[in-house]
């Protein structure tokens, strides 16, 4: 969780610098306070000013302002500093990082801070591969720099390899892993279900559901910036996996059940926002089925009701449930938490354009006697919404069951 974590971030000169002021909004928009501090390279590149409106801080250029030294000296930004992102990092930052020198504020930052350090080179593929840079990083490797990056693709200068600059939502994403130990969340698992299941009629053929996945992976996301071990059970989604989670895919709604008992033993948190098939072919045929009459009917069975099943265990984690409805969203819902005896319900309405496959949701959480309508927004945005309340609830009810046990 980057929530209220110090940032350093430092610009050096290269063209990718303009993605740093992106880099900027991210961070805030993930609640970090960001200082930023750039070379006299990357003020030919991009203004000052841009990074001070974004981060809402005075731009940190010159080792010799005496003004801005006199506020926070660079061993006091140093120290201020929880990590220090430098992106873009060029090829000379890296040497000059590489060889320790303190020749500029960045670079005299650098050496001065303990928090630790990632660099997301950027540079043309060729000043990448060349063995003095790669010399370089493996010097920064050795010093346990976090080196991220650089990605492969078109390059500024017309070329097309590796030497980009990793995009800035996944530089975001990437420093949760080097801030270990936050989060109202850290040191707990927590396993969800997430996406469609696909049921069998024929070899070629399933049966299934419009859900994209992208609200589990959204929740998938939100826990682990929250600290926690994520475990996310898939079903088929085309949708790349959240940093730092571990997925598992499964087809069908029998093999989510089986996943999910694998791992529900370990698990202190379940949520269930898996569009699970409640109905499966009874007899899936074994070869294709050809169109030899006019009708076809498929006789279909119940399947097991996953997030039932776990709530069911006598030795159950926080179970957390979601309700997909077309009407009373509500009233229906209510009655799954208690139904399923749930610790936790997020309903939303979906169908016609809302709800699945699509970006934006609407979650309203029910919880025994309580309700939140966390109301309309990007499903990232609601997902780390709910984990924190989530969090809040799962830690009343261990102190209440702590209590409880104490007292027996
Ligand atoms: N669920 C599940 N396994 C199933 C069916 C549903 O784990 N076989 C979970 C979903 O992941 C969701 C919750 O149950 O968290 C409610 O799912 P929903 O589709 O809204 O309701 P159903 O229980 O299937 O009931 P109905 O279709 O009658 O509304």
């Amino acid at each position: 969780m980057v929530q209220g974590k110090r940032i350093l971030l430092g610009v050096t000169g290269g063209i990718a610098a303009y993605k740093s002021a992106e880099l900027v909004r991210r961070l805030r928009e993930r609640g970090a306070d960001v200082q930023v501090v750039m070379t006299a390279a990357a003020r030919e590149f991009v203004s000052a000013l841009v990074f001070q409106a974004l981060s809402g801080r005075t731009v940190r250029t010159d080792l010799w302002d005496s003004a801005a030294e006199g506020a926070m000296g660079h061993i006091e930004l140093a120290r201020w500093a929880e990590l220090v992102l430098v992106a873009p990092a060029t090829a000379d930052f890296l040497a000059r990082l590489a060889g320790g020198r303190a020749d500029d504020l960045l670079a005299t930052l650098c050496l001065a801070t303990t928090a630790p350090i990632a660099v997301a080179p950027a540079m043309n593929r060729h000043m990448w591969a060349n063995p003095a840079t790669v010399a370089n990083v493996e010097r920064l490797r050795q010093r346990d720099v976090h080196i991220l990056g650089p990605g492969e693709g078109e390059q500024a200068c017309g070329e097309v390899g590796e030497g980009r600059m990793l995009e800035p939502d996944e530089l975001a994403d990437r420093l949760l892993d080097l801030l270990p130990g936050s989060g109202p969340l850290r040191g707990r698992q927590v396993l969800i279900t997430a996406g469609p299941t696909r049921e069998r009629i024929d070899p070629v053929r399933f049966i299934s559901n419009r859900s994209s996945g992208k609200m589990g992976f959204a929740v998938a996301q939100a826990a682990r910036e929250a600290g926690a071990d994520v475990v996310l059970v898939s079903g088929p989604v085309a949708l790349a996996t959240p940093p730092g989670v571990r997925r598992v895919d499964v087809e069908s709604a029998e093999a989510m059940l089986a996943e999910v008992q694998r791992e529900v033993e370990q698990a202190d948190i379940f949520i269930s926002t898996a569009a699970v098939a409640d109905y499966r072919p009874a007899r899936p045929a074994e070869q294709k089925i050809k169109k030899h009459s006019e009708r076809l009917q498929l006789d279909m069975e119940r399947t097991v009701d996953v997030l039932a099943s776990v709530a069911a265990r006598s030795h159950r984690p926080f179970v957390v449930g979601f309700a997909a409805e077309t009407e009373s969203v509500e009233q229906n819902a209510r009655a799954k938490l208690l139904k399923k005896n749930l610790d936790m319900i997020a309903a939303n309405e979906v169908g016609h354009t809302k709800g699945f496959d699509c970006e934006d949701n609407h979650l309203i959480v029910l919880w025994r006697a309580a309700r939140r309508d966390l109301g309309s927004g990007p499903k990232l945005q609601l997902a780390r919404e709910l984990v924190r309340l989530i969090a809040e609830s799962y830690e009343a009810s261990a102190g209440a069951n702590a209590r409880g046990k104490a007292q027996a």
